[in-house]
């Protein structure tokens, strides 16, 4: 099967990673990738949330099977152009991708399901919006309804914080996204990610996972795309996650169905779990980044045909042989970062590392010049390992973030210290 992998960060390179492992693969190219991926495929410089551009390029190509990486590709309707062209597509179309690119759709979703989740109220105008917070009061969370590159959401532990973000959001703060607002109860609890790949009608779970969403050493600072991830999460019991897809997933599935708008693709539920109950936090439909990366390290090559599966709907005969191990991803970012940060910057060491089944340093934001690894983004690295415990694989993990060197970036120390 020729392959086209839409994206370009490290969740693309892990992706690519375990496509390449698989023999179904002939050729991979990912669009437009980085210079980690440039090493195990070709990339190409194309336009991806065009979905003019993708089919043209897809049948210049030859293209088989396209998986679509990241959340833009999908809201702008790119999985819809290639079906509509017959193309094979792993991704679901702009009307499901609402689950993500709309807050309120979701709630909708979840009141129609029946999901447990955070009471809510759905604002279009400041002021009714205010009085709802003065109303509900503090701890209260504040989200922008439609995509703000995660940085849509304020959890207020106060009221004035609250009735800031009102102001901050219907003052344009975060474009389009803030002209609606979705204000949620607070719900207390530990987080988790739970993936679960979806045919339209055969959910199928095929990991947890957690990540560490502050920049800082303690999950303090700022809030970032992450900073670091493991796989599985202990706070997600077998238990838990059959609750899950038995009062969430299966009955958002139904609905996404019965709205004649099937869910394809891979479900990213943010879930919220205290006292052995799971609630929905948010649902994402793609793969979590840097999440992906620990999830690939432990499926493998068995990925592929999975989302090979889901696309052809043939989940109701899939299976994930797990092995019974952990992963840990240990993010490098810019120094900066989340702020603003230089560009440019030579990573050295790289090649001395390891890479295989065990030890993966996956490319987030870097560039190839001169024979150098140059960083161009805020979250550069991945450096990815798997081991028969957690603690063995951070100590692999961090054996590799010890050789690299690079004094214009930074690391946390302490990623997967919650489960261990
Ligand atoms: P979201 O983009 O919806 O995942 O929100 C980002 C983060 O805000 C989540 O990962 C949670 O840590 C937090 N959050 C969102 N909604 C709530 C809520 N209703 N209660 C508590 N924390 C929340
Ligand atoms: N790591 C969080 C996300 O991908 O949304």
């Amino acid at each position: 099967m020729n392959i086209l992998i839409l994206g370009s960060g490290g969740r693309e390179h892990a992706l690519a990673w375990a496509v390449m492992q698989n023999p179904k693969c002939d050729k991979l190219i990912v669009a437009p990738g980085n210079a980690g991926i440039e090493m195990i495929a070709d990339c190409a410089r194309i336009d991806i949330e065009d979905g003019g551009v993708v089919c043209n390029f897809v049948e210049e190509n030859a293209i088989d099977f396209v998986i679509v990486g990241p959340e833009a590709p999908l809201a702008a309707g790119v999985a819809d152009r290639l079906r509509e062209a017959g193309v094979l597509v792993f991704g679901p179309s702009a009307e499901a991708a609402k689950l993500e690119a709309s807050k309120s759709f979701t709630k909708e979703i979840c009141d129609l399901a029946g999901a447990p989740t955070a009471g809510y109220g759905h604002f279009t105008d400041a002021e009714a919006a205010k009085s709802y917070i003065r109303e509900q009061g503090a701890p209260i969370v504040v989200k922008a309804d439609g995509l703000a590159a995660g940085k849509g959401v304020i959890v207020a532990m106060d009221e004035q914080t609250a009735l800031e973000a009102i102001d901050d959001m219907f003052g344009g703060a975060f474009g389009g996204a803030g002209a609606e607002v979705v204000i949620e109860e607070f719900m207390e609890g530990e987080e988790a990610s739970f993936f679960i790949l979806c045919d339209g009608k055969t959910a199928l779970p095929i990991g947890t996972a957690q990540d560490h969403k502050r920049v800082g050493e303690g999950d303090t600072g700022l809030n970032t795309g992450g900073m670091g991830a493991y796989s599985p999460a202990p706070v997600l019991t077998d238990e838990i996650a059959q609750k899950a897809m038995d009062e969430i997933i299966q009955p958002t599935m139904e609905q996404m169905a019965k709205k004649g708008t099937p869910y394809q693709g891979v479900l990213y539920a943010g879930l919220m779990i205290k006292d052995g109950q799971p609630r929905l936090v948010e649902y994402n439909v793609r793969f979590g980044d840097p999440e992906c990366q620990v999830l690939m390290m432990r499926l493998g090559a068995q990925a592929m045909d999975l989302m090979h599966a889901a696309a052809e709907e043939r989940l109701h005969e899939a299976q994930v042989n797990w092995a019974d191990d952990h992963a840990i991803t240990v993010v490098m970012a810019a120094n900066g970062y989340p702020g603003s940060y230089e560009k440019g910057s030579v990573i050295k060491g790289l090649d001395t590392l390891p890479e295989d089944s065990k030890n993966m340093v996956f490319h987030a934001g870097t560039t190839a010049a001169d024979g150098a690894i140059t960083a161009t983004g805020g979250r550069v690295l991945n450096v990815t390992a798997r081991g028969a415990t957690l603690q063995e694989a951070r100590d692999r993990a961090y054996a590799m973030v010890d050789q690299i060197d690079w004094p214009e970036g930074f690391h946390r120390r302490d990623i997967g210290w919650r489960a261990l």
